[in-house]
């Protein structure tokens, strides 16, 4: 059907609340080419502005659904689950939850995105491994579940191509920290996995979209309630992104701590805890609905056996990746040719952690996108060595940029901010919504 984009977006400008036909029509005028990518920057800035209502929002999630196809997994015998995040600075979690659950007997369709705003994404991440392909056709996808469990996608042409669009103009014109927009993105593309259980991470604080934990409740039962519309049983834990997760950010240098930790290696407490709070979630929605805490060692197990890290090999060898590189891991991964030591500025304690902005000098580096067109450095990224709470002198390194040639110290500094203390205890994981 022919649309008026025009009338369409002044409906939103004004406040006012489509009809489900209505936002169907405008975004399948989208998809065909009728509608613009200038009308859709200008509506998302119209709906970011004036928020989607709840019926807006399950309809919009539901263009994104039918957008494309559905990955029919009906003859996996294996629960299905699937794990998402709002979004953070440092979080590699979905790299090592997509082998660990995959390892404990589920099957994982990990459809994730790529780095969004100042936060990473797990595609961006995954492609520093030479070799590895993440836009899959769905039988392959198919396929790799059937032998393995476990696969990292993304969304295609033919599965949740809206979305695909959508993620990206938010991406360059400033619409990404949108309930309504969030929850219609990754509830959009996750309905169409066929899931029995979807766990969500919704991250509040400096580093993440929603910067209070009144705002990350709004988001976590916003996505619940509209993935129950769209018959998904989900979980959400609100969790700390008030500084990076782990000690890297970046893309090569992530993937490196996530193989530690696959490993069993406990490297960071903080990303060890988030990680296998997830995975407990995960493992609860479909084998047990009632002791989550159980699995911990068994899962604990799982990791230190090295059953995950070789589900991990035989996934990424399955999407592309030859066996010398990944015997060669991480010396196979890219490297950038200068180390540069970010210093603290003062002696004391570190208060904070400005993660925003630091995600955003990142991207600025190449570690992420500051155009839709701009393609990733895989090798850039930072090291943390300090983080909030930790005693510093003068001078010492707080952390080490991974670059290619010669950079401004000086903002990434500003970002570890050095006081007197006593810093205030965040709590890790702030609640759970059900
Ligand atoms: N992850 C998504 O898939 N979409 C968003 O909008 C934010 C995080």
């Amino acid at each position: 059907m022919q649309v008026n984009a025009t009338e369409f977006i002044i409906v939103k400008r004004d406040g006012g609340e489509h009809r489900a036909e209505e936002l169907g029509d405008f975004f399948r005028g989208y998809l065909r080419g009728e509608v613009k990518d200038y009308h859709v920057a200008a509506w998302l800035m119209a709906a970011y502005e004036r928020g989607l209502s709840v019926a807006e929002r399950v309809a919009l999630t539901r263009v994104i659904r039918e957008s494309g196809g559905r990955l029919d997994l009906g003859g996996i015998g294996a629960p299905k689950v699937d794990k998402h995040s709002t979004g953070g600075v440092g979080d590699k979690t979905s790299l090592v939850l997509t082998p660990l659950i995959a390892a404990m007997g589920a099957c994982v369709p990990m459809m994730s995105g790529r780095g969004l705003g100042h936060t990473g994404g797990t595609l961006d991440k995954l492609e520093s491994i030479p070799g590895i392909r993440v836009q899959l056709a769905v039988e392959e996808v198919v396929r790799i579940l059937e032998r393995h469990g476990g696969v990292f996608m993304g969304q295609t042409e033919e599965i949740a191509p809206l979305d695909r669009a959508l993620y990206a103009l938010r991406d360059v014109t400033g619409t990404v920290e949108s309930v309504g927009l969030i929850t219609a993105s990754i509830i959009g593309k996750k309905a169409c996995e066929d899931l029995d259980g979807l766990v969500l991470d919704v991250k509040w604080g400096r580093g993440a979209f929603m910067r209070t934990v009144a705002e990350a409740r709004m988001l976590a039962q916003s996505l619940v309630e509209t993935a129950r519309e769209c018959g998904i049983c989900a979980c959400a834990l609100i969790t700390d992104m008030n500084e990076p997760l782990g000690q890297s950010v970046g893309n090569a240098v992530e993937v490196e701590e996530a193989l530690m930790l696959l490993r069993g290696e406990k490297v960071d407490e903080r990303l060890w805890e988030v990680t296998l709070r997830l995975a407990e979630e995960m493992c609860r929605a479909v084998f047990d609905e009632e002791g989550g805490e159980k699995w911990r060692e068994k899962l604990e197990g799982c990791l230190r056996s090295g059953r995950a890290y070789e589900r991990f090999e035989e996934i990424i060898a399955a999407q592309g990746v030859s066996w010398e590189t990944i015997r060669q891991l991480p010396g196979s991964l890219p490297r950038a040719p200068e180390r540069v030591a970010i210093r603290a500025r003062g002696s004391g304690v570190v208060c904070g952690i400005d993660t925003y902005r630091l995600g955003r000098l990142l991207a600025g580096l190449g570690a992420g996108r500051v155009r839709v067109s701009d393609a990733i450095d895989p090798a850039i990224g930072l090291y943390i060595y300090k983080h909030c709470g930790e005693e510093v002198r003068a001078g010492e390194a707080v952390a080490e940029l991974c670059v290619r040639g010669s950079v401004e110290t000086k903002p990434f500094e500003e970002c570890f901010e050095v006081g007197e203390g006593p810093v205030e205890e965040r709590q890790l994981i702030v609640e759970e919504v059900r």
